[in-house]
C-alpha cells in the first residue's frame, strides 16, 4: 500500500512533465513534500522522531521545551503581561514542544499557564504556514509565533554556475525516468537572488551549487502580517529555530554542492529524486533573507545566534545544576549502592541530553532567530 501511494506519487510528477515541461526543482520539491494525499508531509505516517526519518530538538529532551517555557516567559513580561497570551507555533509537528512547556508552566510559571492560548498547528493538520488566513489571524492577533525547523522544509531553487553563467537545475524525464536538467532561471528573483546578498558566485568554481529559499521570504510576509491583521497596535515576538547561517557564511566555495539534504530512516542520502514522497527533503535557511525581510515588514531584530548560546542564556545548565543539586544528592553519599547506580545512569543521560542539544558540531549550531514588532 505504501509503496503503491510513493509509485503514483512520481506518476503524478511524471505526468505532469510530459503535460507541462520540466519542472523547476522548487515544484518538484513541492510535489515530493506537499502534494495533497502524497507528498511526504501530508501522508499519515509518522515522520519525525525516532521511528520515523530524523528527530528533532524537541524529541532529544524537555530541557528544550523548558529553555522555551522561561523565553515565554520574558516576553509576555516584556509585553507587559497580557491575557490571554496567545502563541502559535506553526509546523509544530506531533506537539511535543507545545505539550513540553504546557506542563513546565503549569509547574514552572502557573500565573502565564492558566492565560496561555498556545495553538499548535502543523501542515500535516492542514495548516500550511505557506498561506496566510489561519484560523488564529480571525480572532485574536498571535503575541509570540514560534518554529523549530520549520523554514528548512520550505520548496528550494537550486542553482549551478557553469561557464560564469548561473543556471537552475530543473527536473525532467530520460527515458520515462527523472533526472535533473540545466536551465535558464526561471523567473528574475531566482537569477538576481545571490547577488541581492552580495555573494561572488562567479569566482566559484563550475558546478558550485546553492538554494534559493524564496518561500521562506513570503513566510516572512505572511508570518509578520499575521502580527497585524486582526489588530493594529500589536507588539509581538516572531522566534524560529533552524539550520542555516547569515548569507555570506552559507553560500561560500567550500559548499561546492550546496547544502539539499535529504533523510531517508534517519539515513542521509543525496538523491532527492529517488522515492519522491518517501524521504524528506530539507536546505539550509539563508538567515540574512530573513531576517531582511522581516526588517521589510516593520520587524526589529532582537537576536541572532546559536541554539548552544541560546539554550545557555535561557539557563539550560542553571537547571541541570539544580536538577543535581535536588534529585542526585544520592551520588555524593551512597554512589555504590544500586539506588545510587541507577541515579548515576539517570544523571548521565540527562547530562548527555544537555550535550546533544547544544553540541557545537550537532544541534548547538542550529540558529535562533528572534525578531520584534
Ligand atoms: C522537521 S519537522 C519539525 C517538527 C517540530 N517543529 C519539531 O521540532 O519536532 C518539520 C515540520 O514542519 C511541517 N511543515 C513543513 N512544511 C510546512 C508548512 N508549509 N506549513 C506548516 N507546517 C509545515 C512538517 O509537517 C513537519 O511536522
Amino acid at each position: 500500500m505504501y509503496n503503491m501511494i510513493a509509485t503514483s506519487l512520481q506518476e503524478r510528477i511524471i505526468n505532469r512533465i510530459e503535460a507541462q515541461g520540466a519542472l523547476t526543482f522548487a515544484d518538484y520539491m513541492r510535489m515530493a513534500l506537499y502534494e495533497p494525499g502524497y507528498g511526504y508531509y501530508v501522508k499519515d505516517a509518522a515522520r519525525v522522531g525516532w521511528e520515523g526519518d530524523f528527530y528533532t530538538s524537541t524529541d532529544v529532551s524537555d530541557f528544550f521545551a523548558h529553555c522555551m517555557g522561561r523565553k515565554l516567559v520574558q516576553m509576555w513580561k516584556q509585553l507587559g503581561q497580557p491575557a490571554p497570551f496567545i502563541v502559535l507555533e506553526q509546523g509544530a509537528g506531533r506537539g511535543n514542544l507545545a505539550r513540553g512547556v504546557r506542563s513546565w508552566t503549569a509547574h514552572e510559571a502557573p500565573d502565564l499557564h492558566s492565560i496561555l492560548e498556545y495553538h499548535a498547528e502543523d501542515i500535516g493538520t492542514g495548516h500550511d504556514a505557506l498561506q496566510t488566513s489561519q484560523e488564529v489571524s480571525n480572532q485574536q492577533a498571535p503575541h509570540v509565533i514560534l518554529s523549530n525547523e520549520l523554514v528548512d522544509a520550505f520548496p528550494v531553487h537550486l542553482v549551478e554556475k557553469r561557464d560564469d553563467t548561473l543556471h537552475e537545475v530543473y527536473v525532467t524525464l530520460d527515458g520515462g525516468r527523472l533526472r535533473e536538467a540545466l536551465g535558464e532561471p526561471s523567473s528574475p528573483e531566482v537569477a538576481t537572488y545571490l547577488n541581492t546578498y552580495n555573494i561572488p558566485w562567479q569566482t566559484f568554481a563550475d558546478g558550485w551549487r546553492a538554494e534559493v529559499n524564496l518561500d521562506a521570504q513570503r513566510w516572512m510576509q505572511r508570518t509578520a502580517h499575521l502580527f497585524t491583521t486582526a489588530s493594529t497596535d500589536r507588539r509581538g515576538f516572531l522566534l524560529t529555530i533552524d539550520y542555516g547561517d547569515e548569507a555570506a557564511k552559507l553560500y561560500i566555495p567550500d559548499r561546492q554542492r550546496g547544502t539539499l539534504a535529504c533523510y531517508y530512516r534517519h539515513q542521509l542520502t543525496e538523491r532527492p529524486l529517488t522515492r519522491p514522497g518517501e524521504q524528506d527533503i530539507t536546505a539550509h535557511v539563508n538567515f540574512t533573507a530573513l531576517i531582511q525581510e522581516g526588517e521589510r515588514q516593520g520587524l526589529h531584530l532582537e537576536s541572532f545566534g546559536t541554539q548552544e548560546q541560546w539554550l545557555k542564556q535561557m539557563g539550560i545548565q542553571d537547571e541541570l545544576a539544580l536538577i543535581r543539586e535536588r534529585d542526585f544528592a544520592i551520588l555524593d553519599t551512597d554512589r555504590g549502592s544500586d539506588r545510587g547506580q541507577v541515579a548515576l545512569f539517570q544523571w548521565y543521560n540527562l547530562r548527555q541530553q544537555v550535550s546533544a542539544l547544544t553540541d557545537p558540531h550537532g544541534m548547538g549550531n542550529f540558529k535562533v532567530l528572534i525578531l520584534s514588532i
